[in-house]
């Protein structure tokens, strides 16, 4: 059996807000009518691809690079559809799947139920059972109540044979229909009913992308975790900096930059999350340029690479391993300027403390250890 899909991509998007055409608008980094080709063109079942379009797109599908056969559309959804049936008049396969391009979350699933129904039915279509109370109204008055266990919400793809459909349209004449399956039904053909999914939602309204976005930001992001460590000497001095903090004791850490290990030790676990190697390759401890650099820079710069990456930190947890100085003190204040720099709400920034027992050269107060981790969402395809 052969099987060719029609994506009908020649409507104007009016609901949708105008403007560019819904199919050709972008959604999380990637157009929809792209993101339904890739359903049809990688589906075992499909042979063919007919996209019907509206020449007037022309700048906005010339640049898809896909192996499908385009064609004009007419002014309704049945013009476009006699428009994609007559484009393969030559290649007659025998089924047809017809699809709104406006429906690029189709799974394979669906898709395979259509198409298998089709081995013992002329016309499928998949459908959802009405969950809301319906009711019936003349004049914008309420006039009955619907029973809506008699009643399915129609999607598509929807499948024929194809000289069924033909003849189905034949029948048709002039008029108008709004799917298929209505087509198919006036003409007296048996339809069969298989499972829809909510997911295969058509993309109408301005709110449907909004869920749509906020679907693909939920299966299209991944989470990553970096981790840091550093160490920094303790010497006599008058101040230190510690996660982004002056503190002025009688002892300072000591190193090239400002020698702000909470902050070091943070930098690395952002550029762990970033792939972006190590704080020493970014800025080498040779570079006279960082001689007492304030470690701010060094965070940032992480957190630029991170976002150019496409990523965005969630949260931050810094442990600081030393005997002096005592953190309890500072700890909100070193969260707040933490929280600020790496602009992450209060919640999201974590500094926890602790000593080691007076064991190893933090335990001597020879100097401080600080460890973070940190964790990002990312794109996933990179
Ligand atoms: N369609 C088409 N040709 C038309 C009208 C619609 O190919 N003359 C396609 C749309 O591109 C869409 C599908 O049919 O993929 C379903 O139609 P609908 O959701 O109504 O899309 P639009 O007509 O584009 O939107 P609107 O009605 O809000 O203007
Ligand atoms: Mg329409």
């Amino acid at each position: 059996m052969s099987c060719a899909a029609i994506l009908v991509a020649a409507g104007r998007g009016e609901r949708a807000g105008g403007g560019v055409p819904k199919q050709y608008r972008d959604l999380a980094g990637k157009m929809v009518l792209e993101r339904t080709l890739e359903r049809f063109l990688g589906h075992p079942a499909v042979d063919d691809v007919v996209v019907v379009i509206n020449p007037d797109d022309a700048a906005f599908f010339a640049g898809i690079d896909a192996p499908v056969l385009w064609v004009n559309g007419g002014a309704t959804r049945t013009a476009s559809v006699r428009a994609g049936l007559a484009a393969l008049e030559s290649r007659r396969p025998d089924q047809v799947l017809i699809h709104d391009a406006a429906r690029p979350f189709v799974s394979d699933r669906v898709i395979s139920d259509v198409v298998d129904a089709l081995a013992d039915a002329p016309a499928a279509l998949p459908v959802l059972p009405v969950t809301d109370a319906l009711l019936a109204h003349a004049d914008g008055n309420m006039c009955e109540s619907v029973d809506r266990d008699r009643l399915r919400a129609a999607q598509t793809p929807q499948g024929f044979r194809l000289d069924a459909l033909l003849n189905a349209y034949e029948k048709l004449g002039e008029a108008s229909a709004h799917d298929d399956a209505s087509v198919a039904l006036a003409a007296g053909l048996e339809v069969h009913l298989t499972l829809g999914e909510a997911g295969n939602f058509k993309l109408t309204t301005p709110e449907d992308f909004e869920r749509a976005e906020a679907l693909l930001g939920k299966t299209d992001m991944i989470y990553v975790t970096g981790q840091g460590f550093d160490v920094h000497r303790l010497e006599p001095s008058d101040h230190m900096y510690l996660c982004g903090v002056r503190l002025d004791q009688d002892f300072g850490l000591v190193g090239h930059s400002d020698a702000d290990v909470g902050l070091h030790a943070l930098t690395d676990a952002i550029l762990g999350a970033a792939g972006e190697g190590d704080i020493g390759q970014h800025f080498p401890p040779t570079d006279p340029q960082w001689r007492g650099a304030s470690s701010d820079r060094f965070l940032m710069h992480a957190c630029q690479l991170l976002k150019n990456a496409g990523g965005a930190l969630v949260n931050a947890d810094i442990t600081l391993i030393c005997e002096r100085p005592k953190v309890g003190p500072y700890r909100d204040e070193m969260r707040a300027r933490v929280a600020e720099l790496v602009g992450l709400p209060l919640a999201r920034v974590n500094i926890k403390a602790t000593t080691t027992e007076k064991l190893g050269f933090t335990g001597r107060r020879e100097g401080v250890a600080a460890q973070a981790i940190v964790t990002a969402r990312m794109p996933e395809d990179v």
